[in-house]
């Protein structure tokens, strides 16, 4: 196990390249196992998440070569359809095998998914919409697997009673190859699902989006391989514009996508932060004297991402006044409120008054647990200070990464295998930016 050593109060200056986004990475490679030929796929980034998505494809018999970002896939010759149960595990989008295995074999066993702790994220809504498309699912709680078959995947309407990213892929990843027509009404707008389409597209897919959260696709009878290029991970350019408007530091962003980014350019710039677009896909960021306050509530794209706001709450440590941040999208994603609170920030947990709750959240109201909390009030500004944290989930972890960089003295932060899963060699990046952090086994602390 590894950790990081960070000494902070240093301003990051210089600029960076961001890595392929990881949720895309995390879905386009099952396309691979709709086609008998060769997918290739640029600017694959390295992160522990992507690896396992490969394993995942490598235990259902896919030949993989990943060399320098790019990966090739060819499942020409897959040996089963049962995803061992340790993967499930590991990656929440295992899971998105299903689809594509019920497609071209007609059955498919797939352990019910894991990855981060941000709430019970259950696969419902994928389950429900694969049934309505011909399939039998059944979820065995002894085992842990989820048993589907089908003579045949047909076509459907289908519509999401909430919004759903990743169902959103799955249920396009089934229908591609499916017989007819299936209409997904309520379906994510998240560009990352754009890239998924565009990319089964160019495989021979029939997909548009027809209206506002409407996707139609008309199944075809085969798809073929193609090369596609990656979208830049636009989750990891929100954490480096935080960086530099808490180091009081200079950071400018290459593969930047300020179009799809609209929603926290909108509230940084409130906020004091300082956006210099450079050329079309380069921008950089800073910030002005004076952080001020903000109040955010997160949603489904196009609204403010729920992946950015715990760096964000790290940034309103820092700005003048009370921000609030609501989350609508998970039930429990303030796992890092205890660390930063740990270094010195003033936040408090809240529930704000929401008349129909059980429509009003994203996730299902029956998955809360008695003692979590929709929201945080952030006073600032404070002064943070060194400490030894814990990380147990993604975006929690880049956010104490975030924290240890401002606060004065040398932090210790445990669990980096999670910033890993998503984020490519950050301290490297970081680095050469000017920080001070260290990656190193726990054992020579
Ligand atoms: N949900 C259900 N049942 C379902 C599907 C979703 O209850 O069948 C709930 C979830 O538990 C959650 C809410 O509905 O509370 C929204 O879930 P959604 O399916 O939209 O999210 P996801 O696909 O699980 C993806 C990203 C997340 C990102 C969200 C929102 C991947 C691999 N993960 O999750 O990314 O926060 O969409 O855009 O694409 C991250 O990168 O750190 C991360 C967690």
């Amino acid at each position: 196990m590894e950790k990081f050593v960070v000494t902070g109060g240093v301003p990051l200056v210089g600029d960076l390249k961001v890595s392929g986004a990881k949720n895309v990475a995390l879905k386009i490679p099952v396309a691979a196992l709709l086609t008998e030929g060769k997918l290739e796929i640029e600017n694959f980034p390295v992160i522990r998440d992507g690896n396992f998505l490969l394993e995942v494809l490598q235990s259902l018999g896919a030949d993989i070569h990943l060399s320098d970002h790019h990966l090739e896939i060819s499942c020409d010759h897959l040996k089963t359809t049962t995803v061992p149960l340790e993967f499930g595990a590991r990656l929440r989008t295992t899971s998105l095998v299903l689809g594509p295995l019920l497609a071209r074999f007609g059955e498919a066993k797939v352990p019910n998914p894991g990855g981060c702790r941000i709430g019970a994220r259950p696969i419902d809504r994928h389950i429900r919409a694969l049934e309505a498309m011909g399939a039998e699912i059944k979820y065995n709680p002894t085992d842990g697997f989820f048993y589907g078959k089908t003579k045949q995947l047909h076509g459907a309407k289908i519509r999401f009673s909430k919004n759903t990213h990743t169902g959103t892929e799955a249920i396009i990843l089934a229908a591609v190859l499916a017989e007819g027509h299936t209409v997904i009404e309520n379906a994510a707008m998240e560009v990352e699902v754009n890239d998924l389409i565009n990319c089964l597209n160019q495989m021979g897919a029939k997909i548009l989006r027809t209206k506002e959260r409407q996707i139609d696709i008309d199944g075809v009878k085969t798809l073929h391989g193609t090369k596609h290029k990656l979208l830049p991970d636009r989750n990891e350019e929100v954490t480096f514009a935080i960086a530099a408007a808490i180091t009081n530091g200079r950071i400018t962003v290459r593969n930047s996508q300020r179009s799809n980014l609209t929603a926290f350019l909108d509230v940084f710039t409130k906020s004091g932060g300082k956006v210099t677009p450079i050329d079309g896909n380069t921008t950089t960021y800073a910030r002005s004297e004076k952080l001020i306050a903000s109040a955010v509530a997160t949603a489904p794209h196009p609204g403010f991402m729920t992946d950015w706001q715990a760096p964000w709450a790290m940034l309103m440590t820092q700005a003048k006044g009370v921000s609030s941040i609501h989350e609508t999208v998970f039930e429990s994603r303030f796992s890092y409120v205890r660390e930063l609170v740990k270094m010195g920030a003033k936040i408090e947990f809240y529930d704000p008054l929401v008349i129909n709750p059980q429509d009003f959240y994203n996730f299902n109201w029956s998955d809360r647990q008695p003692d979590t909390h929709q929201a945080i009030k952030i006073s600032g500004p404070t002064k943070l200070h060194n400490a030894i944290v814990n990380i147990d989930d993604l975006r929690a972890g880049a956010t104490l990464l975030l924290a240890a960089l401002s606060a004065q003295g040398t932090s210790y932060i445990y669990g980096v295998e999670q910033i890993d899963r998503g984020y490519e060699k950050i301290e490297e990046k970081l680095r050469t930016l000017g920080a001070k952090i260290k990656r190193v086994e726990e054992e020579s602390i």
